[in-house]
């Protein structure tokens, strides 16, 4: 049974375990220690699913909760892949949000034929420095 929270925190390691268990490593600095201390302790909302005490699902957001909400990683463990953990960590994730906040991401190549299954639109104008 997967169980989840919103107020549960994650350790680095637990992170960079479910970075790789995911294969999200592959794009994310998982090498980079400070950097990812900065991701986890940093972030705004961190939406996590569990079995047992094994950390199988992170929806890791940066937020005002009011007007716009960066969902930056959203991440999986292969084992437990199409199960529908993704789908209900961005509904709670919502959960978090005011109604009128924008959820925002940028999709792995991978990834690019699931978002629209859950209702995100495609912006024609993002734009990234760095
Ligand atoms: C992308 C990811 C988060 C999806 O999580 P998940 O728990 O496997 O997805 P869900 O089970 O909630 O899937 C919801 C629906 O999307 C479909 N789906 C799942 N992964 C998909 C993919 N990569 N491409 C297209 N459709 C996908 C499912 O079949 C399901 O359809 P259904 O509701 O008709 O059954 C997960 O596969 C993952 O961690 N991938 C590697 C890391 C990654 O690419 N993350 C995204 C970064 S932007």
């Amino acid at each position: 049974m997967i169980e989840y929270a919103t107020q549960r925190a994650i350790t680095t390691e637990q992170f960079i375990q479910l970075l790789k268990s995911s294969t999200l490593a592959e794009r994310r600095p998982v090498d980079d220690q400070a950097c990812i201390e900065k991701m986890v302790n940093g972030a705004d909302l961190m939406v996590t699913a569990w079995q047992a005490d094994v950390l199988v699902g992170v929806a890791r957001s940066v937020t005002d909760f009011g007007y716009c909400c960066y969902l930056s990683d959203l991440a999986v463990a292969q084992s437990h892949q199409r199960q529908g953990i993704g789908r209900r960590l961005i509904e709670l994730t919502r959960a978090q949000l005011d109604a009128e906040c924008k959820l925002i991401l940028l999709s792995a190549p991978a990834a690019q034929s699931y978002y629209p299954q859950l209702g995100f639109c495609r912006h024609p104008s993002a734009w990234v420095m760095g």
